[in-house]
This record gives structure tokens, C-alpha cells and sequence, in this order.
């Protein structure tokens, strides 16, 4: 990717003794005050070498290279030279540049091929795929997307969580009050009736929880009853979720949920007995953190019975040992801090260095205009149903505006479930924030349906001009005629793209590239309403619709990131 600092420390670099290229890029300043040009450069260090005042040495390099076509003007002021970009080769520089990369404008090779894992999603079995699923999947989705971008090599895990004392609890009911007609029907909603149901009579009957538990136990001995009702609950719930992500159109490399650990725990438990770490607290099996001012991690408990814990922690191991990531990323909710505190320190007390390659990616709460849910008492917002009303709402706005009939189903698809996904990306991922279907769906504010109908109205512009952009070429064109003021600030947005990109995966923040989305959609209104695109001078004509496929390519890719369609027509 052009870097202009780089390009103008080459520069500089002809004219100055003593310092390498490197040196000097570290050195150029961006002025706060743009008055004082796009870059600057303080030769306080070279008075040194070169023996004379840095204000005389600044007086030499301005004059030295105030001709060089990638500046408009440059001029000292006091030890500093002070550069001002020239727009047209700017501009020709960073458009070159997107047209020649396309679809990969914005990707690097920071990540030189290593393997990173991204584990996102990660559902409990046999209970609803709901409303706060959203966050997990669709902000990991992304990550994943950002981190293959940046030349990772990513590995997408679901860690489903098809494992532990629920399923004993669901077996209890299932035999009591379930029927395998209604769960082949419906598998998830019937299963979570029979787990409210559950919860509501053991209220009544304390034992209905240690019969659920000794089922359990059963199920850990891979006892077979036990262990075919599980598996069928299983494939039921996959079935389900799977439809979901479909409509997301997101996907996995590996479903290595919990119960895949259940044979590999052992070996665990075993290593932990011998580096001295476990200890014994009323039968059940503890680590002891106080030192590290946390809660006991419980390894096992006094039935002997395996915890999320444990099967955390053997995951960890299994997936260094099979990927050898240089980065283990867990994208869960801010609720579960604790827990990833308390075996990342497990595991750097076995002595495991790379603990320190485990992140955790918390993000706060989702919860409903309308109140919260709570899946004990069975009132839930179902994903999948959010999704449905938001092609349905958002098919009713697209037929007012006159899309064509054959296209809406398609259209209204794109852009409800973007608009979902765009809402759930813009937000700063710690903060809670309340799902508002008048926010998600508006198409004038900073949502996603704005930035989609923004790509569209850019491919309709270029579709309408009777001009072949495919013979473009820079390089010959008179780049001038985006000089203006709007032009020139989409220019220095679509210019930053990939530094965003780069700043988003370092900071597992998603919501950097959607806010930049926003911005080059917003420059690139401007641009639209400040200027005619199709003028009578060919050459101007050319130039703006340059510009317009750049922005349009950059918001693709930007879209792209964050799992959205882009769609030509809209
Ligand atoms: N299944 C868990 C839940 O729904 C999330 C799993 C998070 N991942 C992990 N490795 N612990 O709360």
C-alpha cells in the first residue's frame, strides 16, 4: 500500500546528510493546524551534522524540493518545512491505487500467513438462539474478517456449548413431560418449555436437581441412553442455528464445542495434580487464586463431574497444540471476565507461556426497547425472528420507494439483515446498548441501509454515464477537476482505509471501520450534492467518476468486513 509518509521521507532523504529514510519518516509531523501544511518536517537533529542553524537547513530542503510533483507548495517556517500535498497527485496516487487492488484495497500482509483463532458465537444447545447471540456472532464474524484481511491465517471456531449439568436437566424433563413429536417439530422452543419447566417444578421438588445431576454423570460416562437423547438434542439445535447463520451468512472452520473435550479432560486434570496446582475444598477439586485476588477456579466437583472451566482450559491446550496460534481470540460477553481471568491464570501457573497469546474480546449487553429477557422464564426474543421482521419491515420501505418487483425479495434481504448486522458493528462493543428497530432501519441516519443505498446511488451513477471505467487509467487522467474541497476530503478518507483496517484489528474493534464507512459515505453525499458527476468536458467527467468508483469500492470493501452486502441497486 502507498504510503505518503514513507514517499516523503524518500524525499527528504536526498536532501539530508546523516539520517537513513527510516529516521526521517519517524521524524514528519502532521500539523494540528493545517495551515501549516499536510506534513512537516523539524530539522532541530540535523544542526548537528550539518554545522548550521536548523532554521538555515529547513530554508535549503524547502527550496530544494518545492518541485517535486507530489507537492503543491512547500515552505519553512522557523526549523520546520512545511509540505502541502499536491491534491491532483494525491489523488492519483491513493485512486491508482484502489482501482488497481479492487476487492483487495485495504488488505496487507501484516499477519505474514500466522495462525490466529477467532471463536465466536458460540450458542448453548437445545436453548434459543436469541436476541443477545447477536453480539458474539456477528462482532466475531467481523473480527475474523479483519484479521484475514490483515493477512492472518484465520481458523473460526464455535465453542458450542453442548456440554454439562443442563443436559441432565434436559434429559429429567424430556422423560417426564416431553414427547419426540413436538421435538422433532420444533426442537428448540419445545426443549426450552421442558427447561422452564424444569426450573419451575424443582422449585417445588429440590430433588429434581440431583436427579439432573446423577443423569448427567451418566452422560459423562457415555452411558447410552443418555447419550443418544444428547446427541439428538444436539443435531435438533445445530439444525436450527444453522438456519440463522445462513441468513447471516456467516460460517465455521470447526463446532469443536465443550462435549469434544470430554476425553481430553483427564489428561488435564492429571497434569494439574502434578504441577502441584490442585487442591482439595470440601470433595470438589480447586484451584486457589486468592493470591491473584480472584475466586477459586473449580476444577471438579465433589461428584467428580467436570466444569466450563476445565473444559476451557483443556480447549486452550488442544488448540495450541493443533493450530500453534500466534493468537487465541475469544469474542464473549463482558459477564464472563472473571472466568477468563481465572484460567488465563491457570494456565500461566502451568507454566504455558503463550496464556499471554488468550484474549478475551468482552462486549456489554443487548436488551430490547421493550424490556430484557430471561431464559429461565422462557420470555425470549428469538434471533432468528429479529432478522425475519427486519427483510419484512424493511421489504414495506423499499416497495414505497419503487424497487423493481423482481428484485425486492433479494434487496429486502440484503439490506434488513445488514441493517441488523451494520446496528450491532456500530456501537463501541463494551457498551450496552438498547435494540431500537426505528435506529436500525432508519435510511437517513448513520445506519446501514444509508451506507448500502450510498453504494448503490455511486453504481447507478456510474451505471448511467454510458462511460467504460474498466479503460481507466490514472496515471493519463486530469485529476485536477477533484481538486474541490469535498473531493479532496473523500480522497484523504478512501486514502486512510487501510491504516483503519490495520487500527480496527489491533484495537478488535469493529466498529472503527463501520464508523469510517460512515464517514466516506457521508464525504461522499457531499461530493455528490456539491457537484455535478456528469458534465459536458469529458475530461472532468472522467475524473469525478474516478473518484466515484473508489469511494464505491472502498465502501464495498469496508461493507465487506463487517459481513454486509453491498448492493448495486437499491
Ligand atoms: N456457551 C457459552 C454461553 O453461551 C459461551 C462460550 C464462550 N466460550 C468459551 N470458550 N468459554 O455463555
Amino acid at each position: 500500500m502507498t504510503n505518503v509518509k514513507s514517499e516523503i521521507a524518500n524525499i527528504l532523504a536526498a536532501q539530508v546528510e546523516g539520517l537513513e529514510a527510516a529516521e526521517i519518516e519517524a521524524l514528519i509531523e502532521i500539523p494540528s493546524d493545517s495551515s501549516l501544511g499536510d506534513y512537516a518536517f523539524p530539522c532541530f537533529k540535523l544542526a548537528k551534522v550539518m554545522r548550521k542553524a536548523p532554521a538555515m537547513i529547513a530554508a535549503g530542503i524547502a527550496e530544494a524540493i518545492a518541485e517535486d510533483p507530489m507537492f503543491e507548495k512547500v515552505q519553512q517556517v522557523n526549523a520546520y518545512v512545511n509540505m502541502f500535498l499536491s491534491k491532483s497527485n494525491f489523488a492519483r496516487m491513493t485512486l491508482g491505487e484502489i482501482l488497481a487492488e479492487g476487492d483487495n484495497y485495504g488488505r496487507s500482509n501484516i499477519g505474514e500467513g500466522k495462525p490466529v483463532i477467532v471463536e465466536y458465537s458460540s450458542p448453548n444447545i437445545a436453548k434459543p438462539f436469541h436476541i443477545g447471540h447477536i453480539r458474539s456472532t456477528v462482532i466475531g464474524n467481523s473480527i475474523n474478517k479483519i484479521y484475514d484481511f490483515l493477512g492472518y491465517k484465520v481458523i473460526r471456531i464455535n465453542h458450542l456449548g453442548d456440554y454439562g449439568t443442563q443436559f441432565g436437566k434436559m434429559i429429567v424433563a424430556y422423560r417426564k413431560w416431553g414427547n419426540a413429536e413436538d421435538v422433532k417439530n420444533s426442537p428448540i422452543k419445545t426443549l426450552l418449555s421442558y427447561y422452564v419447566k424444569f426450573h419451575e417444578e424443582a422449585e417445588k421438588d429440590p430433588a429434581l436437581e440431583d436427579e439432573a445431576r446423577a443423569t448427567f454423570t451418566k452422560l459423562e460416562h457415555g452411558e447410552k441412553e443418555e447419550t443418544e437423547l444428547w446427541q439428538w438434542f444436539r443435531e435438533e439445535s445445530l439444525k436450527e442455528f444453522s438456519r440463522v447463520y445462513d441468513m447471516l451468512g456467516i460460517s465455521f472452520d470447526s463446532y469443536a464445542g465443550e462435549s469434544f473435550y470430554s476425553d481430553k479432560m483427564p489428561a488435564v486434570l492429571q497434569e494439574l495434580k502434578d504441577k502441584g496446582l490442585l487442591k482439595e475444598s470440601q470433595g470438589a477439586q480447586i484451584v486457589d487464586l486468592e493470591e491473584y485476588g480472584m475466586t477459586p477456579a473449580l476444577i471438579t466437583k465433589s461428584d467428580g463431574s467436570s466444569l466450563y472451566i476445565t473444559r476451557d482450559i483443556s480447549a486452550a491446550i488442544y488448540r495450541k497444540k493443533t493450530y500453534d496460534f500466534v493468537k487465541n481470540i475469544y469474542v464473549v460477553a463482558s459477564q464472563q471476565n472473571l472466568h477468563f481471568q481465572q484460567w488465563f491464570k491457570v494456565l500461566e501457573l502451568m507454566g504455558y507461556d503463550w496464556y499471554k497469546d488468550c484474549v478475551h474480546i468482552p462486549f456489554g449487553l443487548v436488551s430490547m426497547e421493550d424490556g430484557t429477557m430471561s431464559t429461565r422464564h422462557g420470555r425470549v426474543v428469538f434471533l432468528e425472528d429479529v432478522l425475519n421482521k427486519a427483510v419484512e419491515k424493511t421489504r414495506e420501505i423499499i416497495a414505497e420507494k419503487g424497487v423493481a418487483k423482481d428484485e425486492i425479495d433479494e434487496t429486502a434481504k440484503m439490506v434488513g439483515i445488514g441493517a441488523v448486522m451494520f446496528n450491532e458493528l456500530s456501537n463501541n462493543r463494551i457498551k450496552d446498548y438498547v435494540f431500537s428497530w426505528d435506529k436500525v432501519l432508519n435510511f437517513d441516519g448513520e445506519t446501514g441501509p444509508y451506507v448500502q443505498y450510498t453504494h448503490a446511488r455511486a453504481s447507478s451513477v456510474l451505471r448511467n454515464s454510458g462511460v467504460d471505467t474498466r479503460r481507466f487509467d490514472p496515471a493519463k487522467m486530469d485529476l485536477s477537476y477533484i481538486g474541490g474541497d469535498a473531493a479532496y476530503e473523500l480522497v484523504k478518507l478512501l486514502y486512510r482505509f487501510p491504516e483503519v483496517v490495520a487500527d480496527a484489528g489491533e484495537k478488535y474493534e469493529p466498529s472503527v471501520v463501520t464508523r469510517h464507512v460512515i464517514d466516506i459515505a457521508q464525504a461522499f453525499n457531499k461530493f455528490y450534492h456539491d457537484e455535478h458527476i456528469n458534465v459536458e468536458n469529458e475530461d472532468e467527467k472522467q475524473a469525478k467518476l474516478l473518484l466515484t468508483l473508489a469511494a464505491k469500492q472502498t465502501i464495498k470493501n469496508g461493507l465487506e468486513l463487517l459481513g454486509i452486502k453491498a448492493p448495486e441497486k437499491m
